[in-house]
């Protein structure tokens, strides 16, 4: 299958959508995306399973995640204008994964990015855009953060040096434990996302591959609440404000 086939196939996904009005809205921001959205493998490659890397990787990525949201719903009994927030929400969780201007790898701020990107668009109800835009900003919770990647560098090849100040922190901080307290569909969208980028979970419709253990030890990280802790402890210290010693 070509990307253009997966291309397809996540505009099938909006046939699940009980809003027309909301389909249509999602279609619109879909046709407004970068070119390289549809094209490209998933960028952090490395921790996510095989069939997310080459040409339309990203695209095998967004598609897997609607159907782990569509069971997750169904589990949880969504009432359907949830379910329409969700969907809406997992099909445009990643259209600005690369950044602003599509780069090479991932931006870990892509959650406010598309964010602010689905904002400029008309959506007839303003709640339910309010409940898409927040499923997007915080889907990678508890890693989505506000810290551009070259800002990260900066700290990470500086860390005793203050490089934030107050306002920077407390903005951090603010989104991190927003991401971390979700309402039911924002949960439904990370976990989705979540279940859809193991490394070691490999599925795509008509397709599986065997979990490759020993190469993916080393990308094993991240995952468990105790790493999370250590990496935002590990932020507060390089803020000079709690320091870890
Ligand atoms: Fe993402
Ligand atoms: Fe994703």
């Amino acid at each position: 299958m070509s990307w253009f086939d997966h291309k397809l196939e996540l505009y099938d996904r909006l046939d699940t959508i009980n809003s027309k009005s909301l389909a249509k809205t999602v279609n619109t921001i879909l046709g407004e995306v970068d070119h390289e959205f549809w094209k490209d493998h998933c960028s952090n490659r490395a921790n996510h399973p095989p069939e997310d890397e080459g040409e339309g990787g990203l695209i095998r990525h967004v598609i897997k995640c609607t159907y782990i949201f569509e069971q997750e719903a169904r589990r949880q009994r969504f009432e359907s204008f949830e379910f329409d927030a969700g969907m809406a929400a997992i099909i445009l969780h990643d259209i600005k994964k690369n950044g602003e201007e599509w780069g090479k790898s991932t931006e870990y701020t892509h959650g406010i990015i598309g964010y602010n990107f689905i904002k400029k668009f008309y959506f007839a109800d303003r709640t339910i855009k309010k409940l898409v835009m927040n499923g997007v900003r915080y889907h990678m919770a508890p890693w989505n953060t506000t810290i551009l990647k070259m800002k990260l560098e900066l700290v990470k090849n500086n860390p005793d040096m203050p490089l934030f100040t107050y306002k920077e922190f407390m903005g951090e901080l603010e989104e991190r434990t927003r991401g971390m307290m979700p309402n039911r569909i924002e949960k439904a969208v990370q976990d989705a996302d979540f279940w859809g980028s193991r490394k070691d979970i490999s599925f795509y419709p008509g397709v599986s591959i065997m979990p490759d253990t020993e190469r993916n030890k080393e990308y094993r990280k991240h995952d468990t609440p105790e790493e999370w802790l250590k990496e935002i402890l590990g932020f507060n210290e390089k803020m000079y404000l709690y320091p870890i010693r």
